[in-house]
């Protein structure tokens, strides 16, 4: 099995990084060997394991030639960090129909030893994440049941399905689901109506509620489990990762 997921969005601040943090953790749990890239020059994936920031990132293991050496931070997780000078690589990478993808040639030879190998891309749909784009089968996308939340994603939709037409043929949003969300807002059910009509049953039927434990947990290097099992956060995200491992069977190949 083998699935390689970009978990994206291009607004800013919609719970990309602790989706992956606590998505990565949460399959570990579960057996499952991952691997988590940080691909944002941020490295707010990188700090929530509790790592420097550090120059060993992806596109420096593509420039050096030296290949990937994930950092095993936890059983089961390895990570690829990130710092502010990934940010170079987007002058440099091109995306395009017979140009060589870094991300995926990096990748390739160390795919088999993962189950999972999961992109926390930058907010924005540059060459970063064009380029972790064509190197995954699939992606999922977190949304802040936010007004302009819906606006957005016709606008990720259309660059997935170019990049499906070009350079990558596998690639399929698999998943889409809701952060940060509050039942008591009339708001928040109104989004996610307008969620399910885009998505239909690709929709989780998680809704990840907004929980402070969450917030927390990446100040002191943890996950949510580690941080506070009993948490919302932990419970959201628990049942979250049924829901993608319920998947495997459509998407594991
Ligand atoms: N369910 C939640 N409840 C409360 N706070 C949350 C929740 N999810 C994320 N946060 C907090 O919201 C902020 C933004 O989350 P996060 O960094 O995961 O978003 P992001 O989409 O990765 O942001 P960026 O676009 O900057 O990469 C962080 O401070 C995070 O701790
Ligand atoms: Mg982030």
């Amino acid at each position: 099995m083998n699935r390689i997921i970009s978990v994206s969005n291009h607004k800013g601040g919609v719970g990309k990084t602790t989706s992956v943090v606590n998505i990565g953790a949460g399959l570990a749990n579960h057996g499952r060997k991952v691997l988590l890239i940080d691909l944002d020059p941020q490295a707010n994936m990188t700090i929530s394991y509790g790592l420097a920031e550090s120059d060993n990132h992806i596109y420096e293991a593509h420039s050096n030639g030296n290949g990937l050496k994930p950092i095993s931070v936890r059983e089961n997780i390895d990570i690829i960090p990130a710092s502010v000078n990934l940010s170079e690589a987007e002058v440099e990478l091109k995306v395009e129909e017979g140009a060589p993808n870094p991300i995926s040639e990096l990748i390739e030879p160390i795919k088999d030893n993962y189950d999972y190998i999961i992109i926390d891309c930058p907010p924005s749909l540059g060459l970063l994440t064009l380029s972790a784009f064509a190197a995954s089968k699939e992606v999922i996308i977190p949304i802040q049941p936010h007004f302009l939340a819906v606006k957005g994603l016709a606008k990720i939709i259309e660059v997935v399905n170019n990049i499906k037409a070009t350079v990558n043929r596998q690639i399929e949003i698999s998943a889409v689901f809701v952060t940060m969300y509050d039942k008591r807002r009339i708001l928040h059910k109104d989004v996610l109506d307008t969620i399910i009509m885009y998505f239909d049953d690709r929709v989780f039927n998680t809704k990840i509620r907004a929980n402070i434990a969450l917030a927390e947990a990446p100040a002191v290097g943890q996950d949510i489990f580690e941080y506070d099992k009993h948490s919302n956060g932990a419970f959201d995200y628990g049942k979250l990762v049924k829901e993608v491992i319920a998947m495997e069977d459509k998407f594991g190949n």
